[in-house]
């Protein structure tokens, strides 16, 4: 991994010097469509300087000092205000945009170590709020009265979550008339065909112990102490009510700015789903933003740049979709092209091309500018795709041509068959199991090189642009 890192930033340079004594002539500003070599020649402005490594570090904070940023919560507004503050840091004018969201569910088990994981909580179980609950723990394997074990009085009980809302109340119900003060949920369904997440459990009954969902994962590291032995655990939960999200946006202005310049956005989420450290989704899109920001403050453009990091993305797409319903429709014509950055560094080798996914399946500016910007770095994994899913969306549904950059294998696309890493939305979406260094810089790379030349170049207006080619 350190050895192919080096490698790889090493081989950037020396592609770089290579490209410097090649080049053809200087471009003028009259030429147009840009000559392939000068192209190559801006390139390098951007790719002598992107640092994943940079990058990365902006996903360590966010994934690791920060932890799980649930949308609309103090953790994710810890996350809005390192990323605002790092782009004043740049230079950057930053406006923080806010939006009523609704109530999150949330807990949190911490072992005698210190350790601390987040959790998805039941609605319906009892709020210990800021007055936790501690207890020996023990595994009732499955839930059933059989595999209890003698005596669960005053313990916190772990289980397999039962696969309906009525087993589930039955294994609450057992919980609680045994004398259990607590129960962990081991959540069993994941998400795309992942290992489960920190779900809220779904409960029908009333529970007057708190009941928290746990992850796959979480199930396995908690059954991992107790076979090194007895521990204790102290949970806590608490209904997160009242909450406002944010997007976090910082602007850099044309070169020469006049009203109605148009516009690129760069965009990534900033919130993660409950109890996912969300080192890869999205932390690694708002590492890549950052870092074509920290770049790209320095180059003139003459189109503004926008850098946005949507907040609740998870929950709905909400920050993307509040941001395009408040622009009028002049602002929103201004808008050229919008990139969006969602899961651009997973070390799953199982995802294997870097895909330009479009909501409609049809290829534009941005895909376009993604596989010129490969296909000049001598890159073939980048490829247009079809996909929804991410801020792309509500972009594209206003008629701006938009797209999600990131990691994946397609079998097939009719029907839809694909792979990503199988910790997506889960606690192990670590750097340590999820992030891949490498994979940081050629995102880093593509995107940013594709940014720079939409942003540089004449865009032809929608009706005058290629005529777009259906992906599938
Ligand atoms: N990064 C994912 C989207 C994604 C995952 C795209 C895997 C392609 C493959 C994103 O953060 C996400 O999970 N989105 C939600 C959107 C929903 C809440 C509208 C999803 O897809 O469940
Ligand atoms: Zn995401």
């Amino acid at each position: 991994m350190r050895t192919n890192r080096r490698w790889y930033r090493y081989a950037g340079l020396t592609i770089a010097a290579v490209l410097a004594t090649a080049l053809p002539g200087t471009a003028t500003a009259a030429d147009n469509p840009v000559p392939a070599g000068a192209s190559k020649a801006h390139d390098q402005k951007i790719l002598a300087r992107v640092d994943a490594q940079r990058a990365v570090e902006h996903v360590r904070v966010l994934s690791e000092d920060i932890g799980p940023r649930p949308g609309g919560t103090e953790w994710e507004w810890e996350g809005a205000r390192y990323i605002g503050s790092t782009l004043e840091s740049y230079g950057y004018s930053v406006e923080y945009q806010t939006f009523a969201v609704a109530n999150q569910y949330i807990g949190h088990m911490t072992l005698p170590d210190g350790t601390t994981w987040m959790t998805g909580a039941s609605t319906r179980g009892a709020f210990t709020d800021d007055a936790p609950v501690t207890g020996g723990l023990v595994d009732a394997g499955t839930g059933l009265a059989a595999e209890y074990p003698a005596d669960v009085t005053g313990k916190i009980v772990l289980m397999t979550a039962g696969s309906s809302a009525a087993a589930r109340n039955t294994q609450a119900t057992l919980a609680v008339n045994r004398g259990a003060v607590g129960m962990l949920l081991i959540n069993t369904a994941g998400a795309r065909g992942a290992k489960a997440g920190a779900n809220n459990p779904s409960l029908s009954v009333d529970v007057a112990v708190p009941v928290l969902g746990v992850g796959q994962a979480h199930g396995e590291w908690l059954r991992e102490r107790l076979a090194a032995g007895e521990t204790d655990l102290t949970i806590r939960n608490k209904v997160h009510s009242n909450l406002e999200s944010v997007n976090v946006i910082a602007t850099r202005p044309a070169q020469t700015p006049a009203p109605g310049d148009p516009v690129v956005v760069v965009g990534a989420h900033l919130d993660s789903v409950v109890g996912a450290p969300g080192a890869n989704d999205d932390a690694s899109g708002v590492g890549l933003g950052l870092e074509l920001a920290r770049v790209m403050k320095s180059y003139n453009t003459d189109k503004e740049l926008r850098f946005a990091f949507w907040g609740s993305e998870e929950r709905g797409l909400l920050g993307a979709r509040h941001y395009v319903n408040q622009l009028s429709d002049a602002e929103a014509n201004r808008i050229v092209a919008m990139f969006q950055a969602d899961m651009v560094a997973t070390s799953h080798l199982g995802a294997t091309h870097f895909y330009a996914m479009t909501n409609d399946g049809r290829t534009n500016v941005v895909t376009d500018a993604a596989v010129a910007a490969g296909a000049r770095q001598g890159d073939s994994s980048v490829l247009p795709g079809h996909f929804g899913s991410s801020d792309h969306v509500p972009f594209a549904q206003r008629g701006i041509p938009a797209a999600l950059f990131i990691w994946m294998h397609v079998a097939s696309w009719s029907p839809l068959v694909y792979e990503i890493e199988r910790i997506y939305h889960t606690p192990e979406d670590t750097i340590a199991l999820n992030i891949s260094p490498e994979r940081m810089q050629i995102a880093l790379n593509i995107v940013g090189a594709a940014v720079f030349d939409v942003a540089r170049k004449p865009v032809p207006a929608l009706d005058q642009q290629p005529e777009p080619v259906l992906v599938p």
